[in-house]
């Protein structure tokens, strides 16, 4: 069994119809910690120490997070600053997290299409995520490919909740260990290996 970090970011989850529903989803299980940044440090003072241990103690650590100006709320920024430490997590003798994986689970208001060479947001989602996935591999870790839910504007409710099974069955395949290096090679987004319905137009 693969220990699992969610480490949660959305600033006004109030108003969050997308990630509201996706972490009602996540299993609760001795193996999957849910963490919400937000709620944790409401005023940014994030507990270092804690942070570490916690990292030290999971295999697969999960940013779930809205895309915001194509990347991710600001306290996740603070997060990767405060608590990648040098000579901790990178440099030299920073080897703490070598051998672990990070991937993103992300929701964006621009459709599928819009993230294209010819669409209104130019690349690729992915290539919008390349900051964050450099940083963990200068962190000795695996980056692996990203859930992502697109359109969150339009989307459905009822499409809303087949993303979140589709979320939950993710995470217990990964906590679960089902999940080969073939598979994963194999998929653009990690969605791709959890079949849904095609009438969610996205
Ligand atoms: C400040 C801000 C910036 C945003 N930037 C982007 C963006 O760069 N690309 C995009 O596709 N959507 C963007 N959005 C839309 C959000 O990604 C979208 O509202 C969110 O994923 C919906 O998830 P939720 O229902 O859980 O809040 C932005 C929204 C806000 C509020």
């Amino acid at each position: 069994m693969a220990r699992i970090l969610v480490l949660f970011a959305h600033p006004t989850l109030e108003k969050s119809r997308v990630h509201s529903q996706l972490i009602r989803q996540i299993p609760i299980q001795q193996n999957i910690t849910f963490h919400d940044l937000y709620e944790t440090y409401p005023d940014f003072h994030i507990d270092i120490d804690r942070e570490q241990q916690l990292l030290l103690s999971h295999d697969i650590i999960i940013f779930q997070h809205p895309l915001y100006w194509y990347s991710g709320p600001p306290i996740i920024k603070q997060w990767l600053d405060l608590v990648l430490e040098h000579g901790w997590a990178y440099g030299a003798n920073g080897t703490a997290l070598t051998g672990k994986v990070t991937m993103q689970a992300v929701t964006s208001g621009g459709s599928f299409d819009s993230y294209n060479p010819g669409g209104k947001h130019k690349q690729k989602l992915p290539e919008y995520l390349a900051p964050f996935e450099n940083t963990v591999k200068i962190c000795n870790m695996d980056y692996w490919p990203p859930f992502v839910v697109h359109g969150t504007h339009r989307i459905s409710d009822t499409d809303i909740q087949l993303h979140a099974t589709q979320f939950k069955q993710m995470l217990l395949s990964l906590a679960a260990d089902r999940i080969s290096a073939a598979e994963r090679a194999g998929c653009f987004y990690m969605n791709d290996l959890f079949p849904i319905p095609s009438t969610i137009q996205s």
